[in-house]
């Protein structure tokens, strides 16, 4: 691809903490929207939206320009279909992908990653969660109740890291410990709209309350310049 070269690994240390939404609706802009950031970011996500329109072919493409892709398919099936769908993405080249944190299915993940290079992220609730959703579903816990509980089994089944809510960020330290990763969406730099977006943090904050990567999509993807709205998001994460 025109404009994309491979990255140093010193330059990608820094860059690698955000991650880029690209929630866009083809390969195509997808790939209009690499080219125009550049080598300003080193880190991009693909979710629902772009995987089903084909966007999974960009995986090996964008791995192997030196960017690092996260597959977020929040993926939750019976073991052996897990299995399969985690070794197929990891095949791939994604570098991260999403599980639900059920046990059984966190399990199943971790045998189909194997001993590749792609890291596990475990979901504990969705943030769209709260106490009644969850007892609309039959769940008898409370939602911080419920994120310690699955951020704990993600830990003890070897998954290498949580998504949650920025907020949800501390406790869920408390529970998987320094060496697994926190993600986090929700993430707004300051002055830009949250949209629907309910409680957001800056990424200076983001970086203050321990999270290790960040995911922002709307306010690069739909910026004049989205290579100058990562840059300054960039430098205040330093
Ligand atoms: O555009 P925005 O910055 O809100 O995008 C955030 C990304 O993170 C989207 O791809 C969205 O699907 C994802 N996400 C989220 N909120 C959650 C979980 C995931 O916005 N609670």
């Amino acid at each position: 691809m025109p404009g994309l070269k491979p990255t140093t690994r010193e330059m990608s240390d820094t860059r690698d903490r955000l991650i880029v939404a690209l929630d866009v609706g083809t390969p195509d802009e997808a790939l209009a929207l690499v080219e125009r950031i550049g080598n300003a970011a080193s880190f991009y996500k693909i979710g629902y939206r772009l995987a089903y329109a084909g966007g999974l072919s960009l995986v090996p493409r964008l791995a192997s320009a030196g960017l690092k892709v996260f597959v977020d398919l929040k993926l939750h099936d019976i073991g052996n279909t897990v299995e399969d769908g985690v070794r197929a993405l990891s095949d791939l080249g994604a570098a991260f992908l999403t599980v639900h944190a059920y046990p059984q299915t966190m399990r199943a993940a971790v045998r189909g990653r194997g001993s590749s290079g792609s890291r596990l992220l475990a979901v504990t609730v969705l943030t769209s969660y709260d106490k009644s959703d969850l007892a609309e579903a039959g769940y008898a816990l409370d939602v911080p109740d419920l994120v310690a509980l699955r951020a704990r089994q993600a830990a003890e089944t070897g998954i290498d890291g949580i998504v949650c809510a920025a907020f949800e960020a501390e406790a869920v330290r408390r529970e998987i410990g320094t060496g697994r990763a926190i993600v986090t969406p929700g993430i707004r730099p300051s002055g830009s709209a949250a949209g629907d977006q309910k409680r957001v943090m800056t990424p200076a904050q983001a970086k203050a309350a321990g999270i290790d990567h960040i995911v922002v999509g709307r306010p690069i993807t739909g910026a004049e310049d989205p290579r100058a709205v990562v840059q300054a998001i960039l430098a205040d994460l330093v």
